[in-house]
């Protein structure tokens, strides 16, 4: 379970200065002294984290700390330097603010020490990854190196900066680093050739002797001995705690991180070991003619080592050394130096070549961190600059590093009282002013471009004629002397010509954090920064590939002779960019404290920190603080923020946002004497209640993940619900149609069998039925009994048909020879005549009977047999037409197989037999008459009429057709045929008649040729 904390929590003392009651310097003093002794070494005053040196390592930087304060709260935990870089940084990251953080403080009160745990706090939280750890990992290994070639031991630090610094670190959209900016401020390069007692030159000349291999040492022709190097003070050559060899590799190490190439080192290190030979270089008077003297190089080995390091041409140095070379306009004089002039001289070459080549350094360095890309940038800038001095002897850096500090408080000043009060009287909240004091008019005393101190120095180093640094004072004394915070002896106020602390040489200044005197002496020299045109000259032509960049006003192509801007005027200029840069970020305040001057841990001096507390305003800072209000926010980002916590103002409020707020307050019973509405702003007094605020959001954002967390897995599981549903549609459909099928299958079958077990039922009852109904056997019975069941339709047909074709093979069956023949007749018959003659169908119903007059029985006919040797086929009286009245006479008509014979009735004599091969054939009328003509070219023709006509010509055509020599008679049914009687050929034309002819058949001789047979009407 998380543990809820609280800056109020365990709290020693009070952890910020805006809860402290009651409020004066004493119990200020005394709450830092309390925490202090707690090893508690932040305070708050609201957002300003002051910070006291403990000046031994504690364990609060430890990961599990930055883990702690990570994302948290500013007022949720202890105040911690990572309180105020988690702030600072996620209001980069989450609100896109630039940022800075201003470290201030004197010497040696931990400025370095804090911009390094900023640095090392935001990147152990900023993002991950191979490229981002590699800028990370640049950007903080670039401070061991600067801080190699930048810090020195001094009395008030161990670890000194002794330039300004100020770092933009440069983010992404997303809070990862891309990189960073560095800008360094005015070194102090007098240090290279001098320093203070107890104090010593920069580490990077005692780490190389230390810790360079000694075949490193041989090649920059060095000796370990730093007793040998007229640069180096013996005076604490060694400190403590320091491990200057470690610190060696440490910093080679960090240079190749950092992405030095090898032979750039190589490059620097000659550098470094090219100033310590300066150093050795000595000259000697020697006596010209014209009386004066002039310099010599004593021994030349130094001078010579360092010419072989750098590639220079020993002579060039040497003559420049001795001789300066002055530049007016076409004309160029040679004047000799002397030898104060040529120490001169190589302390100014000296002093340059490092301070150059400590500014490549850092824009080589910036070359390595600097962002690759062009995208937009979020920057958090950490300012950690050279901390106010006071010294025994101040000098023209002490003023120029105490002018720095003076801007700083400016800003501090500008950002956080003037602008607390001023915002109060915007919003139009009820304010008491307080009082503070505002440093600018000291500012103005420094910059002032008419008559600030910087201004007279610059006119003085200006001006023809002779200039020395006691001009310069007097120019001061004469211009400030009425400025409040300047003293002078000499100056027009004659308030301080009694005042013995003031030599004369000197002046004061009363800064914001004390009085300090600086000795005019070396001011006009330092701000001039001279470095005569032959030694840069000597140095460009050096083959060495660091100098040709570090001197390029010595390319003789590019001869200026306008003077270099004065080192002051450059001061003042980066300073003011600085503090313009400045303006434009968010500012994030520590404020470094150092509890004691002996560098010893756990040693509280009241009065140094009394007097730190005065002049950082810390209570009037305090006062601020508390007579307004704690937290102050507009009012759309409020509501934004804490909307949740009410139901009319979540999840929209449409009214105007300060109505939003104050809806916000009422509701959640937030007493009104701990906030104050402002134009634009709401103003909540108490820490306190913002926790309460803050409390309740995490409480609801709590409550909200749990609401999002609920309709998201609602609808996750709905749609997949869904989708179970539409497959399961669709399963359950294929398994119906399935199943459908199946039953459907089965039903089908089992109707199937019951159809066919029905249809057998049926099919029985049918045959059953059917027995009983049969129609009779005559194959011309066309009945046949009616069909029960429409299935039974091409069964009944069949059936039918197979009855039929049965019954008529059962009806064939039954016929002998004789009936068959008889039938074959009837047959012959039909096809002979049915539908051509009327007569036929009268025909049908009789029997061919052959023999109608029993022939052989009758003895009348007797005489006949003779003729019927054959067999006899036909037998009847027929009439024989007379072709002279058209009346018949009866005959008997025989036919055997071979001819057929016409004898008398009463006697029964032969009239004539015609062999039927001679007959060629026979004509017929189609009317229901019996008259028929034979016709026979050899026996001649014969009109016949006889009731039998069908049986008679059927057998005729029978027998003809029976024998296979003769052609089958020819039966002519035409109602109008020739008859050739002897000679006469007649006409029988056969007419319908009237009637009253009645039913009979009567013949007529028309004429010689017709006769007419009058048929009766059908
Ligand atoms: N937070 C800290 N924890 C432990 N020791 C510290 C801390 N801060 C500072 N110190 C100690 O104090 C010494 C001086 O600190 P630092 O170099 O940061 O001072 P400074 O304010 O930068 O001074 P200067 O203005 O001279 O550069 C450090 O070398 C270190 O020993
Ligand atoms: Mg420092």
């Amino acid at each position: 379970m998380e543990v809820k904390t609280s800056l109020l929590d365990n709290m020693i003392g009070v952890g910020d200065m805006v809860l402290l009651e009651p409020l004066s310097e004493e119990t200020f003093i005394d709450n830092l002294q309390k925490r202090f002794s707690h090893n508690e070494i932040y305070t708050y005053i609201g957002s300003v984290v002051i910070s006291m040196n403990p000046y031994r390592s504690l364990p609060i930087y430890t990961a599990d700390k930055v883990e702690e304060y990570r994302n948290r709260n500013f007022y949720e935990l202890s105040p911690h330097i990572y309180a105020l870089s988690d702030e600072a940084y996620r209001s980069l990251r989450d609100q896109d603010k630039d940022q800075c953080i201003l470290i201030t403080g004197e010497s040696g009160a931990g400025k370095t020490e804090a911009s390094k745990l900023v640095m090392s706090y935001v990147a152990a939280v900023c993002g991950k990854g191979h490229e981002v750890n590699k800028v990370k990992e640049q950007l903080l290994q670039s401070n061991p190196v600067l801080e190699a070639f930048g810090n020195a031991k001094t009395v008030r630090n161990d670890n000194s900066s002794r330039f300004g610094k100020y770092m933009d670190i440069e983010f992404d959209f997303k809070g990862d680093p891309l990189g960073g900016v560095i800008s360094n401020y005015l070194l102090e390069k007098s240090r290279v050739v001098k320093q203070p007692r107890g104090e010593r030159n920069f580490h990077i000349f005692y780490q190389l002797l230390s810790g360079a291999s000694e075949d490193m040492l041989k090649k920059l022709k060095l000796g370990r001995d730093f007793s040998k190097y007229n640069y180096l003070s013996l005076d604490s050559a060694t400190v403590n705690g320091l491990d200057d060899a470690a610190n060696f590799r440490t910093v080679r190490n960090a240079m190749q991180i950092v992405g030095f190439l090898e032979d750039e080192v190589q490059s620097v290190l000659e550098l470094v070991a090219a100033v310590l030979k300066l150093g050795n270089i000595e000259f000697k008077p020697e006596s010209r003619a014209n009386g004066f003297d002039e310099s010599r190089v004593k021994d030349k080995n130094d001078l010579k080592e360092m010419c072989e390091l750098l590639g220079i041409e020993q002579l060039v140095l040497e003559r420049a050394f001795s001789f300066r070379t002055v530049e007016a306009k076409m004309e160029k004089v040679s004047t000799t130096l002397n030898v104060a002039q040529a120490y001169y001289a190589r302390d100014a070459l000296a002093k340059n070549l490092y301070s150059r080549m400590f500014s490549w350094l850092v824009n080589r360095i910036n070359e390595s961190i600097k962002a690759k890309t062009k995208a937009r940038k979020k920057v958090m800038g950490v300012l950690d600059i050279y901390g106010f001095e006071i010294f025994e002897d101040n000098s023209f850096e002490q003023f120029i590093i105490n002018y720095c500090n003076e801007k700083l408080q400016q800003i501090f000043i500008e950002l956080t009282l003037r602008e607390e009060q001023e915002e109060y009287v915007r919003e139009g909240i009820e304010w008491t002013n307080i009082e503070y004091f505002n440093n600018a008019i000291i500012c103005e005393l420094i910059e002032n471009n008419q008559n600030g101190i910087l201004a007279m120095l610059d006119e003085e180093c200006l001006r023809p004629g002779t200039v020395t640094d006691e001009t310069f004072l007097d120019k001061l004394n004469t211009v400030c002397a009425e400025h409040q915070h300047f003293e002078s002896r000499l100056s027009k106020n004659s308030k301080f010509l009694t005042d013995h602390s003031l030599p004369h040489n000197c002046f004061r200044i009363q800064h914001y954090a004390g009085k300090v005197l600086y000795q005019v002496e070396g001011f006009v020299d330092k701000n001039n920064d001279l470095l005569y045109r032959d030694l840069s000259q000597a140095m460009y032509k050096a083959n060495h590939s660091l100098m040709k960049l570090l001197f390029p006003e010595g390319n003789p192509a590019k001869v200026n002779l306008k003077r270099p801007p004065t080192a002051g005027f450059q001061f003042k200029a980066s300073v003011g960019t600085l503090m313009r840069n400045l303006q434009t970020k968010n500012p994030n305040y520590i404020r470094c404290i150092k509890p004691n001057d002996k560098k010893a841990a756990q040693v509280f001096s009241e009065s140094l920190v009394s007097h730190q507390v005065r002049y950082l305003g810390l209570m009037e800072n305090v006062r601020v603080r508390r007579a307004g209000y704690a937290f102050r926010q507009a009012y759309e980002p409020c509501l934004e923020r804490y909307k949740m916590l009410c139901k009319q103002t979540w999840p929209h409020w449409k009214d105007l946002a300060r109505k939003g707020v104050e809806v916000l307050l009422k509701d959640l019973k937030v007493p009104e004497e701990e906030f104050s509405y402002g134009r634009s702003k709401i103003f909540i007094r108490n820490p306190r209640t913002l926790f309460f605020l803050e409390e309740r959001r995490r409480q609801c954002l709590e409550d909200l993940a749990t609401l999002i967390q609920k309709i998201y897995r609602g609808w996750k599981r709905r749609t997949h619900f869904l989708l179970l549903k539409k497959s399961q549609v669709v399963v359950a459909a294929w398994y119906r149609r399935y199943a459908q099928q199946q039953k459907y299958q089965k039903i089908k079958s089992s109707t199937i069998v019951v159809q066919s077990f029905i249809r057998g039922w049926k099919m029985q009852k049918y045959f059953f039925d059917l027995k009983n109904t049969m129609p009779s056997m005559s194959p011309i019975d066309k009945s046949w009994p009616a069909r029960p069941f429409l299935f039974l339709e091409g069964t009944h047909q069949q059936l039918r048909s197979i009855f039929h074709l049965w019954r008529c093979k059962q009806y064939r069956d039954q016929f002998t020879e004789e009936k068959k023949a008889i039938y074959e007749e009837k047959l012959e018959a039909s096809k002979l005549f049915k539908d051509k003659k009327a007569l036929y169908p009268s025909s049908v119903g009789q029997p061919f009977k052959g023999d109608y007059l029993d022939i052989n029985k009758n003895p009348k006919y007797q005489k006949l047999n003779i003729v019927m040797d054959e067999k006899l086929l036909l037998a009847d009286v027929i009439n024989k037409v007379n072709r002279a009245n058209g009346k018949g006479a009866s005959r008997i008509f025989l036919l055997t197989k071979k001819n057929f014979v016409l004898a008398d009735q009463k006697t029964g004599q032969v009239k004539a037999s015609i062999p039927l091969p001679d007959l060629s054939s026979v004509s017929v009328s189609s009317h229901n008459d019996g008259f028929f003509g034979t016709a026979s070219a050899a026996k001649g023709d014969f009109l016949l009429s006889s009731d039998r006509l069908i049986e008679i010509i059927t057998k005729l055509h029978r027998t003809g057709a029976a024998s296979s020599d003769r052609e089958p008679l020819s039966v002519d049914i035409s109602d109008e045929f020739l008859v050739q009687f002897k000679q006469d050929k007649v006409c029988v034309k056969f007419v319908q008649g009237g009637p009253k002819n009645g039913n009979s058949v009567t013949c007529k001789r028309k004429n010689n040729r017709l006769l007419e047979v009058s048929v009766p009407p059908p």
